[in-house]
């Protein structure tokens, strides 16, 4: 025992020696004098790279909006010269984000802005706009963000995210809606993120790196609730007590386009789904992925039904509220937060951004 035993207690006292008081033992990369900020695999290249896109989509984006409508647009959906100072501030976080994701790829290879194109024509559909591209480029960051290898990049990139969030609130209190209905931010994977932003990018710099990312094939929720269109939210509010815009039980009507589609800059991406027949809906809400089965398809259409239930059971909050993202898959396969990605490949359609609250 003597012989083996000496050593083994020379190690630990070794250890101890060496560790800085009131500093507990692990962790990654706890006692690092040079962290390094910069990618260090392509997973993190390309994950940055997508989060440049979003941030330079945000930045153009507030800036059209402000641009585009008048003072009186604004006044008349209650919207005051602080809320548009806000949203320019807004912006202003957006040119810091960018900045510093740049940094991190390196300022000759980081992606330039592209020309865009936004689907709103008044000020509440820009809000609304606002709080949707938000939604996917803070949920799309949480995907990825815990698998970098490059730690100190993650902890920028979360100190922008987390700024990102607030945005996104905010908007919701311009809408006059429950702020943050949820107990629990969802994450979504790369190619969801990428999806749901590159229909709004029309060309790009020949100079951009590709985002080597899926897009999947458009799905549309036929009857999505439309929360621009519904009366009672018109003044903005810290918060308000409102229904949710949809229930369990209720029916959604489900189409999506099929692969091979040509999409985002310069109509450069295509489309595609190496998933077999569509047979499941993918409810991606809070900590929970939930399938619900689809029913009466027919071609590219079907329908499903909104699942009820509470987060932690009876009694402490619906699963479901809040901007949700729902896909049409080919399996019910079990994903948890830090293995989502694994959906990828059954992913038939989507996602679409469910309004239910
Ligand atoms: C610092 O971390 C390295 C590995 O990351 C480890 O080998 C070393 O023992 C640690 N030093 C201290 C003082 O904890
Ligand atoms: C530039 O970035 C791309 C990803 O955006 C990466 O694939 C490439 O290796 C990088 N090149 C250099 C020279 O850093
Ligand atoms: C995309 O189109 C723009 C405008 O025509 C052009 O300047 C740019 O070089 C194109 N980008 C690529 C990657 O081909
Ligand atoms: C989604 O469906 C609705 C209702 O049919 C339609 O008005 C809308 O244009 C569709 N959206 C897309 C992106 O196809
Ligand atoms: C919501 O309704 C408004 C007004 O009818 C319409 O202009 C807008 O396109 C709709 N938004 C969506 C996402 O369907
Ligand atoms: C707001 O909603 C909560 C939850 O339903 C309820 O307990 C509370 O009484 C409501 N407050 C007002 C002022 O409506
Ligand atoms: C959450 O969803 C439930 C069920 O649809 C609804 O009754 C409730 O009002 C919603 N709560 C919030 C804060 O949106
Ligand atoms: C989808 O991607 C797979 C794998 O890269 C490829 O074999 C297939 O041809 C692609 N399908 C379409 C419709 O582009
Ligand atoms: C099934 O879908 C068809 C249209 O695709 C529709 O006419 C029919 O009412 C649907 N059936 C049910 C049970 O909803
Ligand atoms: C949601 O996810 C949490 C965390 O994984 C789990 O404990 C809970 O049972 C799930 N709730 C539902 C309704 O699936
Ligand atoms: C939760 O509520 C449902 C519906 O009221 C009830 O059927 C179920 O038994 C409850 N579950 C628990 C664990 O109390
Ligand atoms: C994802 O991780 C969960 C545990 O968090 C596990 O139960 C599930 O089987 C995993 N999914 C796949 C497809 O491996």
């Amino acid at each position: 025992m003597r012989p083996l035993l000496i050593p083994l207690i020379a190690g630990v006292c070794a250890e101890l020696a060496l560790a800085l008081p009131y500093t507990p033992v692990g962790g990654l990369d706890t006692n690092s004098s040079s962290p390094v900020y910069q990618p260090l695999s392509d997973f993190d290249y390309q994950s940055l790279n997508l989060a440049l896109y979003q941030e330079l989509i945000e930045l153009d984006l507030f800036h059209n909006g402000l641009a585009k409508f008048s003072v009186q647009d604004f006044e008349d959906a209650g919207l005051t010269a602080e809320d548009r100072y806000l949203i320019e501030f807004m912006a202003d976080q957006e040119v810091g984000h960018a900045t510093m994701v740049s940094n991190l790829l390196g300022p000759n290879n980081a992606s330039k802005s592209c020309e865009y194109s936004y689907p709103f024509e008044t000020v509440r559909e820009f809000i609304e706009f606002n709080e949707m591209v938000t939604r996917f480029g803070e949920s799309g960051t949480y995907g990825f963000l815990e698998h970098l290898n490059s730690r100190a990049a993650a902890q920028l990139l979360l100190q922008s995210i987390t700024t990102e969030a607030r945005q996104q609130m905010i908007f919701r209190q311009f809408e006059g809606i429950f702020p943050m209905p949820m107990w629990f931010v969802p994450a979504v994977t790369q190619s969801m993120q990428w999806t749901l932003m590159a229909p709004y990018i029309v060309s790009c710099p020949a100079e951009n790196n590709r985002v080597q990312f899926q897009n999947f094939p458009a799905l549309n929720i036929t009857n999505n609730p439309n929360v621009t269109e519904m009366s009672g939210f018109a003044e903005p509010a810290i918060t308000r007590n409102h229904s949710a815009f949809s229930a369990p039980g209720d029916t959604l009507y489900l189409s999506w386009e099929s692969p091979g589609k040509s999409v985002g800059p310069n109509n450069s991406y295509i489309t595609n789904t190496t998933a077999g027949s569509p047979q499941f809906v993918a409810w991606i809400s809070q900590l929970n992925t939930t399938y619900t089965p689809l029913t009466n398809v027919s071609g590219n259409s079907g329908q499903t039904t909104q699942p009820g239930g509470e987060i932690y059971g009876n009694h402490t909050f619906s699963t479901y509220n809040g901007t949700l993202f729902v896909l049409v898959t080919d399996s019910d396969l079990p994903v948890t937060p830090a293995n989502i990605s694994l959906m990828n490949q059954h992913v038939v359609a989507g996602p679409a951004l469910y309004q239910s609250g």
